[in-house]
């Protein structure tokens, strides 16, 4: 009795290895290029380049990765590895003022799938890749 025990546990123990790594092994890398760059181009450049409203009144630039990564006048809107605390996504989910949701309430909205990849680029490091 304590044997067939002792191997349901084994058993169990594998499974739930197997589970895990199977779920760690299907987080592929996002990518900047693929998965973030279009979205930004379609919803946020028109706005967020030099000349554009965003970009005049916030100082946020989104042509570029790296005019990305040098944020706005009020600081950083990615922080690597901290997609709660990045306000890329804070205002593209609406978390923060209704009013400054982006894009503007008037907009169409980014979908929810989108906001999770960039939110999964962001949590692996945000890398230029
Ligand atoms: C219609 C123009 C417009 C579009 C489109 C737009 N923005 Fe903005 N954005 C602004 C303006 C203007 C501000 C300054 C705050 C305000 O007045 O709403 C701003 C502010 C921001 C800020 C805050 C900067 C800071 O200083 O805290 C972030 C982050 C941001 N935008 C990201 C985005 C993202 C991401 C998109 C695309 C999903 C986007 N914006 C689309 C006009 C725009």
């Amino acid at each position: 009795m304590k044997d067939r025990t002792t191997r349901f546990l084994n058993l169990l123990a594998l499974l739930v290895t197997v589970l895990v790594a199977g779920g760690c092994a299907r987080e592929e890398p996002v990518s900047f290029r693929q998965a973030v760059k279009p979205v930004l181009d379609q919803y946020c450049v028109e706005c967020h380049q030099e000349g554009g409203v965003g970009y005049e009144t916030a100082g946020l630039d989104l042509t570029t990765y790296a005019t990305l990564m040098r944020g706005a006048r009020n600081g950083p809107m990615v922080i690597p590895g901290d997609s709660m605390g990045s306000n890329l996504v804070v205002l593209m989910e609406g978390r923060a003022d209704p009013s400054i949701r982006m894009p503007h309430q008037s907009r169409e909205k980014v979908s929810q799938a989108q906001i999770n990849k960039i939110r999964l680029w962001i949590d692996q490091g945000a890398n230029d890749n």
